[in-house]
Parts: C-alpha cells; sequence; structure tokens
C-alpha cells in the first residue's frame, strides 16, 4: 500500500508537471503531443503579408486566366463575327425545336416593344418609345445575324442587353424567330409551295 500511494504520488506529480494545474495561463505554447495541424504556415483570407510588394495575402488570378467552361474561342457563336465582318448565317443547325424556343424567349423579352410581329409597335411605343424600329425595314432584313447578335449581346441607344439574361444559344434562336418574323411579312408568292397556291386562287 506505501508503495501504491508513492508511485499515485509520482504519478500526478508526472501528470500536473506535464499538462498544469487547471486555469493556469501559460506563456510558452503547451506541450503537444497531438498537435493536430493548429499551427500551420499559411495565409488567411483578407489579411496582410510582408512578401508580396502590396502588402496583401489576397492574389489576383494569373492574367488571362478564364473559368473551365467560360473560354469564348468561337467568334462566330460568342461574337457573331467572321474575320472582321459581321458573320452571316448561325452557328448552329436550325430546327423547328430551336426556332419555338426563339420564339418563347422573344415572347419573354421583346414583345414588349418591338412586337407581336416585329413592327415596332408595342406597349411601349404607345408610353414614349417611338425610337423601336420595325424589323421589316430592309436595313433590318439584310443586316448581318452576327450584327443582330452583337445588338442583342451588348444593347443599342434605348434598348438594353441580353447577355446575362438570353444565354448565347437563346440570343442565336430569338435571333432565328427574328427571320421567321420578318419572312412572314415579306413573302412572295415564291414562297408558297406549288401544292397550295391554288388555295391563294392562283
Ligand atoms: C425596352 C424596349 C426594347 C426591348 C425590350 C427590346 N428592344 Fe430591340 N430595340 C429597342 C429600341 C428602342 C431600338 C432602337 C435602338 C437604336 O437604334 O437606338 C431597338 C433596336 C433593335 C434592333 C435593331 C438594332 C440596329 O442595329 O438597328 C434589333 C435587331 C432588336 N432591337 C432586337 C431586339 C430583340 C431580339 C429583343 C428581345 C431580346 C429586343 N430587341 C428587345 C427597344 C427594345
Amino acid at each position: 500500500m506505501r508503495y501504491f500511494l508513492f508511485a499515485f504520488a509520482l504519478v500526478v506529480a508526472a501528470v500536473v508537471s506535464i499538462l498544469g494545474f487547471r486555469g493556469t495561463t501559460f506563456t510558452k505554447p503547451p506541450l503537444e503531443i497531438f498537435p493536430d495541424m493548429d499551427r500551420q504556415s499559411k495565409y488567411k483570407p483578407q489579411s496582410s503579408s510582408e512578401f508580396f510588394a502590396d502588402g496583401r495575402t489576397d492574389r489576383l488570378p494569373v492574367t488571362g486566366t478564364v473559368a473551365r467552361g467560360f473560354l469564348k474561342d468561337d467568334d462566330f457563336l460568342h461574337f457573331g463575327k467572321d474575320g472582321e465582318n459581321w458573320a452571316k448565317g448561325f452557328p448552329m443547325p436550325v430546327t423547328q425545336e430551336f426556332v419555338e424556343h426563339g420564339a418563347q424567349k422573344y415572347a419573354i423579352y421583346c414583345t414588349a416593344c418591338h412586337g407581336g410581329t416585329g413592327d415596332g409597335n408595342g406597349v411601349t411605343k404607345f408610353r414614349g418609345m417611338v425610337t423601336t424600329p420595325s424589323y421589316h425595314d430592309a436595313r433590318l432584313r439584310d443586316m448581318p445575324e452576327g450584327e443582330i447578335f452583337n445588338t442583342l449581346t451588348n444593347g443599342k441607344g434605348l434598348m438594353g442587353y441580353y447577355k446575362d439574361k438570353l444565354t448565347v444559344e437563346d440570343r442565336w434562336a430569338v435571333i432565328a424567330y427574328m427571320r421567321v418574323l420578318q419572312r412572314s411579312q415579306n413573302a412572295t408568292v415564291a414562297d408558297v409551295p406549288q401544292a397550295n397556291r391554288k388555295d391563294l386562287g392562283l
């Protein structure tokens, strides 16, 4: 029993000398058996650093860095450009489904100003937006699709831009539907299939 008490006293002394009394304030870091990566040589966000000339730990990405999936390497698709010129035609196949998608987006984003048929007589015309053009002028009928794409992307005059409301594909689809509207108001007999011409009394 005497030995036990002696050994116990030794253990207590050893534990206390390593771990210290509760509530004791230490000025040196405690002895760490498992440091658990408490201390690492790293920068915390928005703190300062003497290493960099501007004194900030936050660094800008390397110039020219592009987030994955955001590389715009197709001039036709992303900018409507064909070399120095505005591109003509569409960078993707124009299907019935594609045009119908465009019609839907057109109804949501464009009719208020450009009107359901694209004649420029949307509701805003009667509220003072008198400069909205008709799509049926020769100028807009002959305008390359790429130039229209640029107008939709960046806006023009009183018309806002749609680069954040319409995806690249949406914008091209809307242009396809604009072409439909233009054809609808400027068709000739040659557009009517032979079989249907008799319906017109021809
Ligand atoms: C807030 C009203 C408004 C809305 C909405 C609007 N536009 Fe316009 N749009 C205008 C006005 C105004 C102009 C004339 C801009 C100018 O030439 O100053 C214009 C011009 C245009 C032109 C001719 C650009 C040129 O180069 O002359 C096209 C093409 C066009 N809009 C397409 C669209 C399409 C497609 C949408 C839907 C995605 C749309 N607009 C939505 C008001 C609007």
